[in-house]
């Protein structure tokens, strides 16, 4: 094993190197001899600068975050600042990759910070729900300005180089040769001959801040937070660092990350952490398994989806061939393209000449035979059996041999979809979500007789369109839309039972989620379920008889609710109330009140029941891709971990319980509990390891 942390000399300029493979974060064994080496290097005369280094391809990433929830082995982070900071020769942090977090602290340490030009720099700690716990909100400030670092720190998201450039975080970028040019930025300030002024004794850009103006932008920001406490510590510490002494701020940011750090939220988010990276990996697909190369994408459908699934495909760099039924269906899917890249123009985030060259990477066309050189074509057509075997039908003619298919299907048999090609080895499901151009999730289809490497493919460019794929097996819905169903299955009968839609929604979005079930079916409109119910000879009471009135949700200005002309805001309407009333009435219920408990375990428990089916099928391989799946394409509450993680907060012996009274008074399948909930209520977790 090689030295996690080596030092050179150039001369009189020591170059202090940490490797610690694969995103050099912070381990104990990292930080022990990096504090040696640093009251070394401060205590030789012969020495008369530091440069800090990362050897791979990655300035330190961070702390490690496995180590969180343990006690912390000394020592800590901030005693190796503290040391860092009483060097009184020029100390300088040389960053390529990403200097994240405890990264980045560590370089705030420093008294200088050069960086590669293609480097960024952030403190992502928010996204753990925690805040930078090694003194990141109090030094941040001192450089950028306490508004910038508080829109740094709040957001998580890291700056490029040239911002940290501008903003005063780094103080020179080089194209090439970082630590050559380090050693020599280095040796340029002993020849100077000034004594270094470490950050924590800067001053300047904080003085004159505007506290009013900051406590305002603090504000709009705890309004987003939506009961996350991250954001919130975050703003106070940053706060602290305005208005308190150094040490004083430092002591408060140090007791709010120790709060954080052992709090349910942060848990959960350091779960989907690690949860993200693990549904990459796909049990029985190895390295060995060699994705193909995708150099273009066919798509047929410019519909809602099809539009989207297209533009994040030209987005990630792979251009699209996509064909519709006639020329009229794609000038219209075309047009919505071309009108949501005009957005993003005007909102800034596109330039006019990037979207000049994203609207040429499409290849509109309503002739199949222009599909031939595409390496996947994916299918977004109308959700109707028939129609896409005919498509498959053609395409299968007309495509190369090593051609991956896909189907966008909601609901349907990816099987036997399939089963009508020459090729169900390479024919998968991707089941992308709308707005299918900004939506992170995918749910990777894998058919009984999918090919590995069509699958690893579908990984791959999952990942390089910027997607967080989850790999699911067959079934009605899969794992989202499935768990969907269940979660819905009550919410009429709740409403017809006494609950008011305004009650039910309001303990969704008490909850964290960004709407409730009713506003949801403003949004996306009643009469799609209504088509498909009809098709399907089932019925809905309430949403059916909205649905005769005319009352399409959003679109039509009144579904369940109201909504002024334009705006977004449900009004509850007493038309609807009194028509649920009828309702209750003709079919003999007696309304009651409803407590928001009811409400929650006659639509969360039996959406978790669901789930541990799903695990017990092996439709997704572990809890976590689940909790992938509602983070990233449902809108599940990152604080709460995702559907089967919070399940575990929520105990598993209280769901089973509950579960079972609804069973016995109903008798409805949706509160059957299953086995596996079954067992985790006895052993405490959901499988075996
Ligand atoms: N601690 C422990 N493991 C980490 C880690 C960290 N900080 N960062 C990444 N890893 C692991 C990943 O789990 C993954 O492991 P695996 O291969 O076994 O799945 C491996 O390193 C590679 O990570 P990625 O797959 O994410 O690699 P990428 O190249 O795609 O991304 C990255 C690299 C941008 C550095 C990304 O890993 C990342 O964002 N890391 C987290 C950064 C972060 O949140 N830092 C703050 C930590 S909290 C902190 O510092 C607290 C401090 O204020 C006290
Ligand atoms: P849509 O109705 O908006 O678009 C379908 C498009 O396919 C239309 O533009 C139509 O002209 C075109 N089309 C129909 N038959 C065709 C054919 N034979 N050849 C070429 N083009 C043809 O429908 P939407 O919403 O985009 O759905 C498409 C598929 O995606 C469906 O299977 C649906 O279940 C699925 N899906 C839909 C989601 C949504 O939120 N709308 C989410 C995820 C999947």
């Amino acid at each position: 094993m090689t030295e996690a942390v080596t030092v050179t000399r150039e001369g009189e300029i020591a170059i202090v190197t940490i490797d610690n493979p694969p995103v050099n974060a912070l381990s104990f064994h990292v930080r022990q001899p990096l504090q040696q080496a640093i009251a070394t290097l401060r205590d030789d005369a012969a020495v008369a600068a530091i440069v800090i280094t990362c050897a791979g391809r990655t300035f330190v990433a961070g702390a490690d975050i496995t180590e969180f929830g343990k006690p912390m082995q000394q020592p800590e982070l901030r005693d190796i600042i503290a040391t860092l900071e009483t060097v009184d020769k020029p100390t300088v942090a040389a960053i390529h990759g990403t200097a994240l977090g405890g990264g980045l602290e560590l370089a705030l340490g420093c008294h200088f910070r050069v960086a590669d030009a293609k480097a960024r720099l952030g403190l992502p700690e928010v996204k753990l729900g925690l805040l930078p716990g090694g003194g990141g909100t109090i030094r941040l400030p001192r450089l950028v300005g306490a508004e910038k670092a508080l829109k740094l720190i709040v957001s998580g998201v890291p700056v490029s180089a040239g911002e940290a450039l501008s903003s005063g975080l780094a103080d020179a970028v080089f194209d090439a040769d970082l630590v050559a040019n380090a050693v020599g930025f280095a040796r340029k300030k002993v020849a100077e001959g000034h004594k270094p002024i470490a950050v924590r004794d800067r001053t300047d850009r904080l003085t004159g801040t505007d506290l009013a103006a900051f406590d305002n932008q603090a504000a709009e920001l705890a309004k987003k937070a939506r009961g996350l406490e991250a954001p919130l510590a975050c703003a106070q510490s940053v706060r602290n660092a305005i208005t308190l002494p150094f040490d004083e701020a430092l002591a408060k940011e140090r007791e709010l990350f120790a709060k954080l750090v052992a709090g349910d939220q942060s848990r959960a988010q350091r779960h989907l952490f690690f949860a993200e990276r693990e549904a990459a990996k796909v049990p029985g697909i190895g390295k060995e398994v060699q994705p193909r190369t995708v150099a273009r994408v066919g798509i047929i459908g410019a519909g809602t989806m099809g539009g989207g699934i297209a533009m994040a495909f030209v987005n990630g760099g792979i251009p699209v061939t996509l064909l519709e039924m006639n020329r009229e269906a794609l000038d219209r899917g075309l047009a919505t393209i071309e009108k949501n890249y005009s957005i993003s123009v005007s909102r800034g985030s596109l330039s006019e000449d990037a979207k000049a060259k994203r609207m040429a990477a499409f290849k509109p066309t309503t002739d199949y035979a222009d599909l031939a050189d595409c390496d996947l074509v994916i299918e977004a057509v109308f959700e109707d059996m028939a129609v896409k075997k005919e498509v498959f039908g053609k395409l299968d003619k007309i495509v190369k041999p090593g051609t991956i298919l896909a189907t966008n299907t909601s609901y349907l048999d990816v099987n036997e979809i399939a089963g009508s090609t020459s090729r169900p080895e390479n024919f998968l499901g991707l089941h992308f979500f709308s707005p299918a151009n900004v939506m992170k999730l995918l749910e990777i289809v894998r058919g009984t007789r999918t090919s590995p490497e069509a699958l690893a493919t579908a990984l791959a460019f999952a990942r390089k369109i910027g997607k967080v794929p989850v790999v699911v097996g067959v079934c009605h819905g899969f794992v989202g839309n499935r768990m969907l169903g269940a979660r819905g299955q009550e919410t009429e009968n709740l409403l017809l039972e006494g609950a008011s839609p305004q009650q039910i929604d309001k303990v969704f979005t008490d909850f964290g989620w960004p709407m409730g079930p009713f506003q949801m079916w403003d949004l996306a409109g009643l009469d799609i379920g209504w088509r498909n119910r009809k098709a399907q000879g089932k019925t809905a009471v309430i949403a059916d008889a909205l649905c005769e009135q005319g009352r399409f949700g959003q679109k039509t200005g009144r579904g369940i609710y109201l909504y002024e002309s334009g705006s977004r805001t449900p009004v509850p309407d007493p038309e609807v109330a009194a028509l649920i009333e009828e309702k209750a009435k003709s079919a003999g219920i007696t309304r009651r009140s409803i407590s928001a408990d009811e409400i929650t375990e006659r639509t969360l428990y039996p959406m978790i029941n669901e789930g541990t089916k799903i695990l017990e099928e092996g439709i997704a391989a572990r809890a976590s891709d689940i909790d992938i799946v509602w983070v990233n394409g449902y809108g599940f509450p990152v604080g709460k971990g995702g559907p089967m993680f919070w399940a575990g907060l929520e105990g598993f012996g209280k769901i089973l319980e509950r579960l079972e009274y609804w069973h016995r008074r109903t008798s409805k399948d949706v509160f059957r509990p299953s086995e596996m909930l079954k067992k985790a209520a006895r052993t405490g977790k959901l499988s075996d390891d």
